[in-house]
């Protein structure tokens, strides 16, 4: 079988399935980005350890004997576990990603995403390891001046949240230029979908995402509210860009090698490059569950911008990695296949 990762542009020596392994820390591997991408680094043959406090994350979402469970802010037993295993690299997933939650609480995102990172970072410094995939998001642009939204558009977040990863980004320039740390910041745009064939998929509680949404409401007949139809869009609901989580996983896993390669820092969105409304995200449950999504109309959610769409050209170009599967339909599909299970438990 030809590997969904075989587009990539190969350069000599390189760390992939065919050639070295890699030993890779992934901090919140337990949670919904970090399983998956554990799943595709594994399945490239490298090595893998996931760091979890286990606070939001699924323990069972992680490869038995791989779960390290450690609170980054614990420096003593950050220190302890990079004492005692050799990193070629870290995936820094790790954080609070509740929006809303971070507006009521930001001093606690502030401590445990910043606060973390910087503890990790140190760690990682104190043991030598300089290469680092950094995941942050769309929340980064706030309110896009233009759409689709190219990463040389200003930071500009509106919420605690976005503020956090931000100023991670930040925390990373400054360790690239004066400790030669170099790292890849992604920023995501609507993760969703799961990797059936990893028997992953998506878990938040509380959950606050459309798609899992929608599948619960189909699934317990209880109403899901549309936050708003009344935006500049053509039919009057929010657009976003929904991407993959096994592409969006594909992505880190590609940045990761593009580092150990010795390839340069930066900054890349990743999304597919399409927007979809709340309306067509609907329809698309409707189609794939067969059932009709039984649904309230209510008003705006404080902070959504009517439309969020990604540019992702400069990692397709820089990084050769492509978006396998944009079709809605699939991803709609591949999130109920796992949601219908009950897997979540
Ligand atoms: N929506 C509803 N009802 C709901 C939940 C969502 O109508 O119960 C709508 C939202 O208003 C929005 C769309 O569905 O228009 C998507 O909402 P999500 O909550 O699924 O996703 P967001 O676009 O708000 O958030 C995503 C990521 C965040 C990230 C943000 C960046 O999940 O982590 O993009 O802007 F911060």
């Amino acid at each position: 079988m030809v590997s969904r990762l075989a587009h990539r542009p190969r350069t000599e020596p390189h760390f992939s399935k065919l050639g070295s392994v890699a030993n890779i820390l992934v901090t919140g591997g337990a949670g919904y980005i970090g399983s998956h991408t554990v799943f595709f680094l594994r399945k490239s043959g490298h090595r893998v350890l996931v760091a979890d406090n286990l606070s939001r994350g699924r323990a069972r979402a992680v490869p038995e004997g791989l779960l390290r469970k450690v609170e980054l802010r614990d420096a003593a037993g950050l220190a302890a576990l990079f004492k005692s295993e050799r990193f070629d690299a870290v995936i820094h997933f790790a954080a609070f990603i509740a929006v809303g939650e971070s507006s009521q609480i930001p001093e606690v995102y502030f401590s445990n995403n910043v606060g973390g990172s910087i503890s990790l970072f140190e760690a990682m410094l104190d043991a030598g390891v300089k290469k680092l995939v950094f995941s942050s998001t769309a929340a980064a642009y706030g309110i896009p001046k233009s759409s689709p939204i190219e990463e040389t558009q200003p930071s500009a977040p509106i919420n605690p949240y976005g503020e956090t990863k931000v100023m991670v980004e930040q925390i990373l320039e400054t360790l690239d230029r004066y400790r030669q740390l170099r790292s890849i910041r992604l920023r995501y745009f609507n993760a969703c979908g799961s990797a059936p064939e990893a028997g992953l998929g998506e878990c938040h509680e509380p959950e606050t995402h459309l798609i899992p949404l929608l599948l619960r409401a189909v699934m317990s007949g209880k109403p899901m509210t549309l936050f708003g139809d009344d935006y500049p869009t053509p039919d009057g609901t929010c657009i976003r860009d929904y991407i993959h989580v096994s592409d969006l996983s594909e992505a880190h896993v590609i940045a990761v090698e593009h580092l150990l390669n010795g390839g340069a820092s930066g900054v890349f969105n990743v999304g597919s490059g399409q927007g979809h409304s709340v309306k067509e995200v609907v329809a698309s449950v409707e189609r794939v569950t067969g059932s009709k999504v039984p649904l309230i109309v209510g008003p705006r959610r404080e902070g959504d911008p009517p439309s969020l769409v990604a540019d992702s050209q400069k990692l397709q170009r820089v990084l050769g990695w492509k978006p396998t599967r944009v079709d809605l339909d699939e991803i709609v599909r591949d999130a109920w296949e796992f949601a219908r299970k009950g897997s979540c438990g």
